[in-house]
């Protein structure tokens, strides 16, 4: 008797858990050493075929990288099916004795799938730490150890079963834990318009692309440019605060791998994991993104600018909210700017913007002397926020050391630090007049 293979949507993933169910009762009777039924490997085989058929389609072919060898697929069905069918975590722990938890471990796996040697090796290198499939978060676990159960990662969840979780780090990012508010940022009107814009980018995607047919872009690339410390990475954080979105910082330079090729595969990774999910990329130092063409002077050179290009092409692609930060404007390709939705330029606070920083910067309920005004320190000394920040809090824990109020002393001595970090010679006449506060025999 042949059972017919019935048809199944491409979403319905409830072949793989059938299959998967009939291997691990066919397991639990051969451990017993239960006679094979006769319709169990006619029943396997045609599972078998709608199960290679649905993984044709893009459910399993947007997950699996193309160079990933065929058993990732069985891999992750593997250990994912106790979250979608509950039955078979209990199963997995009948077949592993004394284990508190639904989850397989690569033990179960090899033995459930009937792996051979070749195939044990292939799976023990799809399960390797730095293996493809922890790489790209779908699966989690402890180090190479056959007997410790495997768990699927939140992506992996979420893109086959639908279910919303919180998001995993994309690999070769880090979450930035910032949050902050538009009241928190001190910028000129102009600039704020600007980061609010970009926001409309994100927000009303649907009214333009899908309603009006506006054109579809990747993205949204923001690019922000100005001196350290004037409140770049803050600005990221307060457009994603105000979405509700995680932001990512993306390490450039682990990215670009000094390996001709790894580039390609961190990329892809990276924008994998980023895919669909509700955050916000940020790549610090894009300066490397723009070397100008035709720069090329050794082969390494070439290599690397074919990168790049390929890198910057690749952000572009992306959909989902990028911003770009670099500390260079001048050296900017407008070739390269013109490809941005929003471009924002930071600026060195002027006398009045610092004062605000001042004010935000000093912690609210410090005791505070008198002739502290946040007026008088914005105009004395020119400070990036970054600076100002650094400088106030110095200041509070002077005076919280030496048990007084916090005064223009302590400010003088933060500052004068703050100035000196970068190595150089301070002078008492480099703080303005905030210069007489400081006490004698340091500059
Ligand atoms: N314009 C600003 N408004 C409010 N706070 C600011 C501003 N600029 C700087 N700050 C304060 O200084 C801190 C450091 O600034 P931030 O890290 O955003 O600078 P950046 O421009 O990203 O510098 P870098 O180029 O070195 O990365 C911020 O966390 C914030 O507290
Ligand atoms: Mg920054």
């Amino acid at each position: 008797m042949t059972v017919a293979a019935p048809t199944f949507a491409a979403t319905d993933l409830s072949p793989e858990w059938r299959r998967l169910e009939l291997l691990a009762r066919h397991l639990a009777a051969e451990r017993q050493g239960q006679p094979v039924p006769q319709t169990f490997l006619e029943e396997l085989a045609a599972l078998q075929k709608v199960v290679l058929g649905l993984r044709q389609g893009p459910l399993w072919q947007d997950l699996l990288a193309p160079e990933w060898d065929a058993l990732a697929a069985d891999v992750l069905a593997c250990v994912l099916a106790p979250e979608a069918e509950p039955r078979l975590g209990w199963l997995y722990q009948q077949l592993q004795a004394g284990t508190a938890q639904p989850y397989p471990s690569p033990a179960l796996i090899q033995e459930l799938l009937a792996l051979d040697a070749g195939e044990t090796a292939r799976l023990r290198h799809l399960l390797a730490e730095d293996g493809p499939l922890r790489r790209a978060g779908l699966i989690l676990g402890e180090g190479g150890d056959p007997f410790q159960p495997l768990r699927p990662g939140a992506d992996l969840m979420a893109r086959l079963l639908g279910r919303s979780c919180t998001p995993a780090f994309p690999p070769g990012a880090v979450r930035v834990p910032l949050r902050a508010s538009w009241a928190e940022l001190v910028l000129p009107a102009d600039r704020l318009a600007a980061l609010q814009e970009f926001l409309y980018w994100i927000r009303h995607r649907e009214v333009v692309v899908e309603q009006w047919g506006g054109r579809e872009l990747g993205g949204p690339v923001a690019l922000f440019t100005g001196p350290s410390g004037t409140g770049k990475t803050f600005a990221a954080a307060v457009l994603a605060s105000d979405l509700g979105w995680p932001l990512y910082r993306v390490d450039l330079g682990g990215l670009v791998s000094k390996y001709v090729g790894e580039t390609e595969k961190n990329l892809n990774r990276l924008f994998d994991a980023a895919h669909g999910r509700e955050m916000i990329l940020l790549f610090d130092e894009a300066d490397a993104l723009f070397a100008k063409r035709g720069e090329v002077k050794e082969a390494r050179d070439r290599y690397a600018n074919m990168e790049v290009s390929h890198l910057l092409a690749r952000i572009e692609a992306h959909r989902g909210p990028v911003i770009l930060t670099s500390n260079l404007r001048q050296h900017l390709d407008p070739a390269f700017t013109r490809r941005f939705q929003v471009v924002v330029d930071f600026p060195r606070p002027d006398a009045g913007a610092r004062a605000e920083l001042w004010r935000r910067a000093l912690p609210p309920r410090a005791p505070l002397s008198d002739e502290v005004d946040p007026d008088f320190l914005g105009r004395a000394v020119s400070l990036t926020g970054g600076a100002i920040r650094n400088a106030a809090l110095h200041a509070a824990y002077l005076a919280a050391a030496g048990g007084r109020p916090l005064g223009l002393r302590e400010l003088a001595l933060a500052v004068w630090r703050e100035l000196g970090k970068d190595g150089r010679e301070v002078g008492r006449a480099d703080l303005g007049r905030l210069g007489d506060w400081l006490r004698e025999g340091l500059a």
